[in-house]
């Protein structure tokens, strides 16, 4: 078993154009982006074993595994309110009738890993047993006895400030280092903060974590999804390998959406590289939803193997630079890739727009080259652009993603001598365009 080492946000690399990569808990499991299935936000507490099951087979037939989705997560109610004479958590011997061991056994078999949910206080969010001062047996029973592969581990129920003597990341210290101490013994297990109230966890969830949801709870429609995006466009920089953003659950198909502002909603998580959970009743799922969540380019952006880097926004667009306004956030984004840069543009008005940019506005594009221009949604090659783009008449909370590969020199001769004016100065010393 490979050994843990909690390294933490360490490793700042800065090879010039290189970005800055944070590295997060490094236990040799989640090194990106979880993908796969979450029950809350379609189904809350109506959960039982047979819809788990339902919902890996569908997660097969409708092509969601072969597109990379891999975990299927229970949410909060899977448990008896009490625990055993012992102090052991008891799964719902109603809903769960044939056991844990059985449902991850099943669910293994589909080919897919399991996850459970549980607390760092009292109780859960709905009032189940959590895990405050249960930490290593709580720890011993979901992964070791039943055999679960992820914990998202939320924030309800607190302890008083005599009992617990410790601080935020004291509190979810206890649990990560519970399953720190089965690593060698069982098998390192994906940690997931659900660490939602006010504490900064995007500044320490990675000495601690694989991901840490940075929100509140996500809602089915645009101006919750606007708000997330808002408020994560200011910390992007926490995100890479094994430590990430979370910014909740995907509400793809849950009504409150247009087909674009879905879309919208995908591009966004996936190229901040959030873990990627359906929260949608997948008997009920359309075609059209299927198809947003199984763009394989944009996933293959999710998951990179070499660049773990967020996209940030280059420019707030309607907005000053660095506004923080929770319905109309940053419009113009980009970032590294392995295959080039991408650049994800938003339309926040509720009205069509046209949206502009200069390509070295993004600190990845080099001035004076040209670059091909791949569509991530129409999937098709649009030619090469130079110097600037330009997409037309987009829709209300709309998106385009485009991904940008350097095609070379750009032709001879183009004026203005630099796209962006700023600073651009002649050999002489003349500045040229005034700033
Ligand atoms: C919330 C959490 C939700 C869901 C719920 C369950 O705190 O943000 O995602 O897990 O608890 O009670």
């Amino acid at each position: 078993m490979k050994r843990l080492s909690h390294i933490g946000t360490a490793a700042v690399v800065c090879l010039c154009t290189m970005p800055i990569v944070v590295q997060g808990l490094n236990n040799g499991v989640a090194k990106f982006p979880a993908l796969g299935y979450n029950t809350w936000n379609a189904y809350q507490c109506n959960i039982d074993q047979d819809l788990l099951i339902t919902t890996a087979q569908l997660m097969k037939s409708l092509g969601l595994q072969a597109a990379g989705y891999e975990y299927v997560n229970i949410d909060d109610c899977w448990a008896m309110k009490n625990r055993s004479a012992t102090g052991e958590l008891v799964a719902d011997t109603t809903r769960f009738s044939r056991g844990m061991k059985n449902l991850t056994s099943q669910i293994h078999d589909l080919g897919f890993k399991a996850g459970i949910y549980g607390d760092s206080g009292w109780f859960t969010c709905a009032g189940y047993p959590g895990s405050f001062d249960h930490e290593e047996q709580d720890a011993q029973t979901l992964f070791e006895d039943w055999g679960f592969d992820y914990l998202k581990y939320d924030n309800c129920a607190i302890p008083f400030d005599d009992i617990i003597r410790q601080g935020i990341v004291g509190k979810h210290q206890r649990m990560s280092s519970a399953l720190q101490n089965l690593e060698e013994t069982v098998k390192p297990i994906v940690f997931s903060l659900c660490q939602w109230g006010w504490s900064q966890v995007w500044l320490w969830g990675a000495t601690l974590g694989h991901s840490w949801r940075t929100t509140g709870d996500i809602g089915p429609n645009w101006p919750s999804l606007a708000s997330i995006i808002n408020f994560n466009s200011f910390i992007t920089q926490a995100t890479g390998y094994y430590g990430r953003n979370d910014l909740d659950m995907l509400q793809l198909g849950n009504g409150g959406l247009t087909f674009e502002e879905a879309k919208s909603h995908f591009t966004a998580w996936a190229l901040m590289k959030s873990p990627l959970l359906i929260g949608t009743n997948l008997s009920a799922i359309t075609p059209d939803i299927v198809e947003i969540l199984t763009n394989r380019e944009i996933l293959a952006i999710n998951q990179d193997s070499v660049e773990p880097s967020s996209i940030s926004p280059f420019r707030w667009g309607i907005n000053p630079d660095w506004t923080s306004n929770d319905s109309f956030p940053a419009q113009y984004w980009s970032g590294p890739s392995q295959n080039g840069t991408v650049f994800m543009l938003l339309n926040t008005l509720d009205e069509p727009a046209d949206m502009f940019f200069n390509l070295t506005e993004s600190p990845w594009i080099r001035a004076g080259r040209e670059y091909s221009v791949r569509d991530l949604w129409s999937h098709t090659d649009n030619g090469t652009a130079i110097r600037n783009l330009t997409v037309s008449a987009m829709p209300p909370h709309g998106v385009v993603a485009l991904l940008l590969k350097d095609a070379g020199n750009e032709p001879d001769g183009i004026y203005p001598q630099c796209a962006v004016w700023s600073q651009c100065t002649a050999e002489n010393g003349t500045l040229v365009g005034g700033n």
